[in-house]
């Protein structure tokens, strides 16, 4: 599953990972061109385009994108951004061939997984008993300002839904300024008194990474081991973990800092101050993630430091009052994210008490 990095150039994959639409140009066996506006998936070999349920008198393979891919598999995709501040536009072009994947084929399920983790308007919808049509890319043009960050005027909800953890990425650099302004968005989360009781450590250099590993998996090695699990699972387990932190441009660690918080003669109320500080550190990280998506980057969370802060601290050489509490890699997505859990309707979660 290697194709596409050869064919895209690392700003390219970024920047199409990114897109919300594309549009899909095929032809007919004469060479009459068709396009379409599509919602698409990006894996390291293929892009992937749902066919989405249709009213049953159109079946899927009447579609005209269908029938000229069954007639000529040659397809071009291009994806852009608009904007009024023209220093901002650009595109993406990717050509190659397209094929559709049977229902029955591990590929297909893959890739539905990875349309319902982009779009969850597709959890809903029954894509998966039609096939997907995947796109092996052979060329790849672009132009513009790719490497802007994303919209100026996002819309909230729209963030909240596209935000995703991302475990791979690319080896693509991300700006110091960009890392300030998810850091600056960290600072502006509610707090307990005002008293912003969280601190954040930021790491790039590859030496200071593999210490912070080293020392969070011979934490895990032993836990994992105390669990009775199997040597060769604890091993896998522990290298991806490792590859997470070593790939990841970026990492992001938040330490509470207790510091600053009332301090209480009895210990219920002392808890509510510390619950209240772990609550806020929840929020900050939640601002981080929000604003890095918005800038067109991706991340994920780890909770490992939560089971070792001293060894974190002793690896990173930190002030012993911080308590590190979560761990926020920061990068660009290598592409679409393979799984993305569904979340439970709003009548699951709430009740309503006039
Ligand atoms: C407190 C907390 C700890 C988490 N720890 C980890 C972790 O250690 N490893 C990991 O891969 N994801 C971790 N996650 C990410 C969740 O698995 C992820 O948010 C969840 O599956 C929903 O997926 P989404 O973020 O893509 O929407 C953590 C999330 C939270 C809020």
């Amino acid at each position: 599953m290697k194709a596409t990095p050869n064919v895209l150039t690392q700003e390219q994959t970024a920047f199409l990972v990114r897109r919300r639409v594309a549009h899909l140009a095929t032809a007919d066996e004469a060479g009459r061109p068709h396009g379409v506006p599509v919602c698409f998936a990006c894996a390291p070999a293929a892009i992937y385009i749902a066919l989405d349920e249709k009213p049953k008198d159109v079946p899927v393979s009447h579609l005209k994108r269908v029938r000229n891919i069954l007639e000529n598999p040659n397809v071009a995709l291009v994806a852009d951004r608009y904007a009024e501040d023209w220093s901002l536009l650009a595109f993406v072009m990717v050509r190659g061939h397209a094929e559709l994947l049977d229902p029955e084929t591990e590929e297909h399920g893959a890739a539905v997984r990875l349309l319902r983790g982009k779009y969850h308007q597709y959890e809903t919808m029954r894509i998966e008993e039609n096939p997907v049509i995947a796109i092996r890319p052979e060329k790849a043009a672009s132009w513009g300002a790719l490497d802007e960050p994303e919209s100026s005027e996002p819309q909230v909800l729209d963030t909240i839904h596209g935000r995703r953890s991302v475990r791979r990425y690319l080896p693509k650099e991300v700006k110091e300024g960009v890392v300030e302004q998810v850091l600056e968005a960290a600072r502006w989360a509610p707090s307990p008194h005002g008293r912003q009781p969280w601190r954040f450590a930021v790491i790039r250099n590859g030496e200071t990474k593999e210490r912070l590993a080293d020392a969070m998996g011979e934490e895990w090695r032993t836990n994992l081991q105390m669990d009775g699990q199997d040597v060769g699972v604890v091993e896998k387990r522990l290298e991806g973990s490792r590859r997470r932190l070593l790939d990841a441009p970026v990492l992001v660690l938040l330490c509470l800092y207790l510091e600053d918080l009332d301090v209480y003669p009895d210990a219920g109320r002392q808890r509510g101050e510390t619950t209240m500080a772990v609550q806020s550190l929840g929020a900050a990280a939640q601002n981080a993630l929000l604003t890095a998506y918005d800038l067109g980057l991706d991340a994920g969370w780890m909770c490992a430091p939560l089971f070792c802060p001293e060894k974190v601290v002793e690896a990173l050489g930190l002030d012993p009052t911080l308590v590190p509490h979560a761990l926020l890699t920061l990068g660009y997505a290598e592409g679409d994210p393979p799984k993305r859990r569904p979340r439970r309707p709003l009548d699951e979660l709430v009740v309503y008490r006039d």
